[in-house]
């Protein structure tokens, strides 16, 4: 009797241990609901980190509006070579000139999604989660496009 309460405990033991790293790893598909719930529950973009030359509140150029600061996660971070590693994430907090948070643009690069354009999934959310564009806009790309060989990444310069 012991013995199967002490198996039991362990297989459970064991069970939790793999849905537990299962859920610390797993990453959103090419999905704009659950890629949501990704930077704002499971990963809460605010406690990523900045690039080094990129740091909080910064002035923007058009399109993208006046004011914005570029979040970033540990696997675009631990990048330090174009092309980033894939389940980089950039969150792109866009102000308007009063410094209210008015858009959110994302750059989530996932293996496989869009290999001709570097694989990069692309969003426009509203404040609430809603996805106003995604997926592969040609706005986005044509525009981020001519920074190609540095990843399609404006903010930062890969050497
Ligand atoms: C006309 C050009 C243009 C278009 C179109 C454009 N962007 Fe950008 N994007 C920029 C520039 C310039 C920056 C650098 C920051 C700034 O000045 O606002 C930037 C920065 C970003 C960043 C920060 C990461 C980085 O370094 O590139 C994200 C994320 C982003 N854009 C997402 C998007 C998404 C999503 C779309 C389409 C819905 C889009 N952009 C369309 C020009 C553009």
């Amino acid at each position: 009797m012991k013995k199967l309460i002490v198996v039991t405990s362990s297989l459970v033991f064991v069970f939790g241990l793999i849905v537990f790293a299962s859920a610390a790893h797993d990453m959103p598909g090419a999905d704009a609901k659950a890629l949501w719930n990704y930077i704002t529950k499971v990963s809460p973009y605010t406690s990523w980190g900045f690039w080094p030359n990129y740091k909080g509140m910064l002035k923007g150029r058009a399109p993208h509006g006046p004011w914005h600061k570029v979040y970033v996660n540990k696997k675009a971070l631990n990048s330090t070579a174009a092309l980033v590693q894939y389940g980089a994430i950039e969150v792109k907090e866009n102000y308007n000139k009063s410094k209210e948070l008015k858009v959110i643009t994302v750059m989530y690069k996932i293996k496989g999604y869009n290999p001709s354009a570097g694989d990069w999934f692309w969003v426009k959310y509203r404040l609430n989660g809603k996805a106003d564009k995604f997926g592969k806009p040609k706005g986005c790309i044509r525009c981020h496009g001519v920074r190609a060989n540095n990843d399609y990444i404006t903010v930062h310069e890969f050497k």
